[in-house]
């Protein structure tokens, strides 16, 4: 393995500081959360945390965590994601591919509008809190 220069350490370490920042849930309201169980990751859920880091370091967003779980037991329609957004009814979200991650950023997240036709489960409206 090559030797690192002491510019590379730091940049490295700067890139991993933001990265660890990003998944750092204190002081954070909005959470996103990613399946990662056997069949959530043989579905592309790596791709899909990766999509939502991008698009979330892409638009500059401070008060957004994502987060890793097990499996939430829908095989059927992974990668699966759940989206908690103050205001909002918690949503969990299927098929969840890089394009619908950055989606989810850019409507659900930003501008406060769900992505109907990735919905799995939400709760009904008179049980929102
Ligand atoms: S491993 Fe697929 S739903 Fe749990």
């Amino acid at each position: 393995m090559a030797k690192m220069t002491l510019e590379e350490l730091r940049k490295l370490r700067s890139s991993q500081k933001s990265e660890m920042e990003r998944r750092d849930v204190d002081g954070k309201e909005t959470h996103i959360i990613v399946g990662m169980g056997t069949c959530g990751i043989a579905a592309g859920a790596k791709m899909a945390l990766d999509s939502f880091l991008d698009a979330i370091k892409a638009n500059d967003l401070k008060d957004v965590v994502v987060k890793q779980t097990g499996c939430m037991g829908l095989c059927y329609s992974e990668p699966t994601v759940e989206v908690k957004v103050p205001g909002m009814p918690d949503v969990i979200y299927g098929n969840v591919d890089a394009a619908v991650a950055k989606e989810i950023v850019e409507k659900h997240i930003i501008h406060k509008k769900m992505v109907e036709n990735h919905i799995q489960d939400k709760p009904a409206g008179d049980i929102i809190k």
